[in-house]
């Protein structure tokens, strides 16, 4: 294993069971998958819907246990007491509202992370709210305002900022800009690249969008039903991709 891999997934795989007990269905959500994340890199997980990427990306963060196989983060195994890494794995996912509590302000709400870390006097998180809303566009003015006070695409930016205030070592991007209009969606991406070139964290921007991938991802993945069935460098991958439905894939979308 190269020494900075951040994440490692070695042979891991989810099944769900649902039903009855008496009919029990069980589902491979994530077959068996083989992963490492570095630092200063961004992997592209793309693939239809339900081919299994948020699970993936969930057990990534020790969100889900793994049903077979095993996560590592920094090369030891990730035993899911995410209090002790709390802080360092964090998640953007798509619907900005949900990370945001409506009646707290904006500040509250992005200083949260720090408060929950016990990191930090209240000053200093004030100072750091700043800091972090400057860093993904915004006037740190906007930390008085309540949610419903900002544009869709300023709260993507505030979630942005709450994940991204404790110094995460792993990130992941789960279809971040896909409730956001096109013009929206390119400032979001841009943002989503330039800081994680500055920061150097590990992610997993997870998207339908194979044009949103294209633009921010070092490497990319192909998921389907649940196994990853190619991964390659950006160049290459848009360029000829080595399976069939990859090229299935980019065809639909050209
Ligand atoms: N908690 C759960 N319990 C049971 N089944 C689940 C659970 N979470 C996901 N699944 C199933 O696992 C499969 C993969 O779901 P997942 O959400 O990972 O797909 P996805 O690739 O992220 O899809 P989308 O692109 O629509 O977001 C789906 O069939 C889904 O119904
Ligand atoms: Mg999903």
């Amino acid at each position: 294993m190269p020494a900075d891999a951040v994440v490692s997934l070695r042979s891991a795989g989810v099944t769900f069971s649902s039903g009855p007990p008496w009919d029990r269905e069980s589902l491979d959500a994530v077959g068996t998958v083989d992963l490492d994340i570095h630092r200063g890199e961004t992997v592209g997980l793309v693939g239809e819907s339900g081919s299994g990427k948020t699970t993936l990306g969930r057990v990534c963060l020790g969100m889900q246990p793994p049903s077979r196989g095993a996560v590592l983060i920094d090369g030891a195994p990730f035993d899911g007491h995410r209090g002790r890494l709390r802080g360092r794995l964090q998640i953007v996912g798509q619907h900005p509202e949900w990370a945001l509590n409506p009646r707290l302000r904006v500040g509250t709400s992005v200083a949260e992370p720090m408060a929950i870390m016990g990191i930090g006097t209240r000053a200093e998180h004030r100072k750091r709210v700043g800091v972090m809303l400057e860093m993904v566009g915004l006037e740190a003015s906007l930390a008085g305002r309540f949610p419903h006070q900002l544009s869709g695409g300023q709260r993507q930016r505030v979630a942005i900022a709450r994940s991204l205030i404790t110094d995460p070592s792993f990130v992941v991007f789960d279809e971040v800009v896909s409730a956001l209009d096109m013009s929206v969606q390119a400032q979001i991406l841009n943002l989503i690249k330039d800081i994680q070139a500055a920061q150097g964290f590990a992610a997993l921007f997870i998207s339908h969008d194979l044009a949103a991938v294209r633009y921010v991802a070092h490497r990319v993945a192909v998921m389907l039903d649940g196994d990853i069935l190619e991964i390659a460098p950006s160049e290459r991958f848009y360029g000829r991709p080595a399976h069939p439905y990859s090229r299935q894939l980019q065809a639909a979308i050209t």
